[in-house]
């Protein structure tokens, strides 16, 4: 039997799947059929420092090969989700990511200060991505501020933390994202990709835009982005240095995307569209998938092959 598990920030996971922070992990029954699922973790929903509806709906589609939403950051404000973290069982083999996404700096270290005086075993994935807040452009397309974000955020949180990243399409952009990165110890994995943000998705028929927010403009996921979710996992797993990982994210339908996604360098895979069209059954499938290519490969674990795609 192929052995899936891994370890992120140190931290074993039974197996390198969960959800993408956004999908099936607002409420607290949501973060239980994570639990029950055969998810090797759970991410929490973005918080934000106070509880936000997000954007009118409708805000989500699915698309021919993908999906658009436009969300907006709904979520119970981060006080729920510090609450679910403290009475979390961390003796129970998955463990718990939390994902916060303060919609300015001083949230952001108001939030991960509140999480580090708890002093919880819960793992940070500081989201730099959200695509969707209108006014409030993505803090990962601006170098600087990103840089300042992790220069106050990294002592605060003091111990080993992640970032979500938006998608990159210019080398020059991946050589500066990472070397930033690189700068701080304390980030030891970075989650690529959010989604490919505002796209516009128009019904032919009624001419008319799919979604509400933002004149229909939304974030692209699901397959139609896994060649790109592919080129930022390896642009990262080739960059970083010491010890940093990359959780990918983007187009997992199955089994053989999660393989291409390890062959990238992934070190865990997180599942968003197929998680929200399919139910948290899609772990158990999509485990069991990559069981059998695992072994039909005649590979035994995720170190066998991660990160040695070839090129020519
Ligand atoms: C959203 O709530 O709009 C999605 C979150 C994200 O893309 O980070």
């Amino acid at each position: 039997m192929a052995d899936l598990s891994t370890s992120i920030a140190g931290v074993r996971l039974p197996n390198l799947f969960f959800n993408a922070s956004g999908v099936w992990c607002q409420h607290e029954a949501e973060l239980a059929d994570l639990l029950k699922s055969e998810s090797g973790s759970l991410i929490t929903k973005s918080a934000t420092f106070e509880q936000r509806q997000g954007n009118p709906e409708p805000r989500y589609k699915p698309l021919a090969g993908g999906s658009i939403n436009s969300m907006g950051l709904p979520n119970e404000g981060f006080e729920y989700y510090l609450e679910y973290a403290k009475k979390f069982d961390y003796s129970q083999e998955k463990p718990l990511f939390i994902s916060l996404s303060g919609l300015s700096l001083e949230d952001n270290k108001k939030m991960c200060q509140a999480f580090a005086d708890a002093k919880l075993d819960c793992i940070l994935e500081v989201n730099f991505s959200c695509p969707n807040v209108p006014g409030k452009p993505q803090l990962g397309y601006d170098m600087e501020a990103m840089e300042a974000a992790l220069t106050a955020l990294a002592p605060i949180i003091n111990k080993p933390f992640g970032i979500k990243l938006p998608p990159y399409f210019d080398i020059a952009h991946f050589d500066a994202v990472a070397a930033i990165i690189n700068k701080f110890d304390q980030v030891q994995f970075v989650t690529c990709v959010n989604s490919v943000g505002n796209g516009l998705a128009i019904d032919f028929e009624t001419e008319t835009a799919l979604i509400k927010p933002k004149d229909g403009f939304g974030g692209l996921g699901g397959l139609m982005i896994l060649q790109t979710a592919l080129a930022n996992v390896n642009a990262f797993h080739r960059r970083l240095t010491g010890g940093k990982q990359v959780i990918g994210v983007g187009g997992v339908t199955s089994g053989k995307e999660a393989f291409l996604h390890v062959l990238a360098g992934a070190s865990a895979v997180q599942i968003g569209t197929q998680l929200k069209e399919e139910g948290p059954a899609a772990f158990g499938r999509i485990k069991k998938e990559l069981e059998e290519i695992m072994a039909a490969k005649g590979y035994k674990s995720l170190d066998d092959f991660r990160g040695k795609v070839k090129t020519l």
